[in-house]
């Protein structure tokens, strides 16, 4: 604390990101990054880009805006750029996510959202996820301003079929819905194709997790056009250049490089698929994950105590200390040599 600090920072209470262990040699199953790294052709677009350095990047990354939009069948002026998707969600709470109303989103969810709700002054309310952690849309007809929803939820996974997320934004045309597809690459069901029919639909994804490209923080957002120039002008107003000219031409490779993404989520829904099955019986329960985690209990193991027994053998998984998931783990779906190593270490103690 500083007499030099503005009143806004000593209310903040930042986000914890997962932990980034400095020793090698760690199952690192904690953050949600994708084992499998990025395509060659990101490394070499990469490569190819450092003669630009000495000079700024494209304000706009007009590039990568218009490879985002032919990848998804919508104009280039549909799509907006940040520095990982978490600069994408900071831009839409306060471009188009506060006022007067709350905000919804779900009890059990994305911890940052909270955390950017304090940052701008924004209202929000927690809708309870149901007793099977299941996102009940019939639960946010209630006064709000806006909806935030990932789908599939984090750290959950559970998702939402395209027509509930649909019939949710045409209950609400008068509030914004933004979906947050995180994890959608690995199984759920994007709603960018209803975007061109609901004015109040924002998807926001990322780069992160199905590219593997978590360390060059590329995310976007797709809505149509006011939206988008509401995200642009606070940009604008912030970080000219959140996208640095590296960062711009791995991330046009990473999308152009369609063979090696469909190759590696493959092998991760894969991965998930076996990981589920023996953690099953291993007498945990786990929630039908459609992401690159899944999120688990053991019958007769706490969570803080098993994430810890893990983390000394080397395992690091993530444990989130609140009500409802307190006993729950978010394991990261690794190789398939990282979950055989974390199943055989796992059943050690139980
Ligand atoms: C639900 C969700 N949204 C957004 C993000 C942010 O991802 P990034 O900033 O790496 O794009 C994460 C990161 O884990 C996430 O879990």
């Amino acid at each position: 604390m500083s007499r030099f600090w503005s009143s806004v920072v000593h209310r903040l209470s930042p986000y914890v990101p997962g932990e980034q262990p400095k020793r090698d040699g760690i199952i690192k199953l904690n953050t949600n990054e994708n084992p499998y790294g990025p395509s060659p052709r990101v490394l070499a677009a990469i490569a190819s880009a450092t003669d630009r350095l000495r000079l700024y990047p494209d304000p706009r990354a007009s590039s990568l805006c218009e490879t985002i939009a032919a990848h998804y069948d919508v104009a280039p002026e549909e799509v907006f750029v940040g520095n990982g998707s978490d600069e994408v969600l900071a831009h839409t709470f306060q471009a188009l996510l506060k006022h007067d109303a709350p905000l919804l989103f779900p009890d059990i969810t994305y911890s940052f959202y909270p955390v950017y709700c304090g940052l701008y002054g924004i209202r929000y309310e927690e809708v309870p996820l149901d007793a099977a952690m299941r996102v009940q849309i019939a639960d946010f007809r209630r006064p709000c301003s806006a909806i935030l929803l990932p789908n599939p939820n984090a750290p959950t996974g559970i998702g939402l079929a395209r027509e509930t997320i649909e019939a949710l934004v045409a209950e609400h045309p008068n509030q914004l819905v933004v979906i947050d597809e995180a994890y959608v690459d690995f199984g759920a069901e994007s709603a960018v194709s209803l975007v061109a029919r609901h004015e109040n639909l924002l998807i926001v994804q990322t780069l992160s997790k199905s590219r593997a490209l978590a360390g060059l923080r590329v995310g976007f957002a797709i809505g149509q056009r006011p939206l988008i120039e509401a995200l642009e002008r606070v940009k604008g107003s912030f970080n000219s250049y959140p996208l640095d000219c590296l960062a711009i031409a791995g991330a046009v490779a990473a999308i152009k490089d369609d063979a090696w993404f469909q190759e590696t989520r493959e092998r991760i829904i894969a991965n998930r698929e076996s990981l589920v099955h023996a953690l099953s019986e291993l007498g945990f329960e786990v929630l039908p994950s459609l992401a690159n985690f899944v999120f688990a209990r053991h019958r007769s193991r706490g969570g803080a105590h098993l994430a810890a027994q893990l983390r000394e053998l080397g395992v690091l998984v993530r444990h989130f200390q609140k009500p409802r998931i307190e006993d729950f783990l978010r394991i990261t779906v690794g190789t398939e040599d990282q979950c055989s190593r974390l199943i055989a270490l796992a059943s050690g103690l139980i």
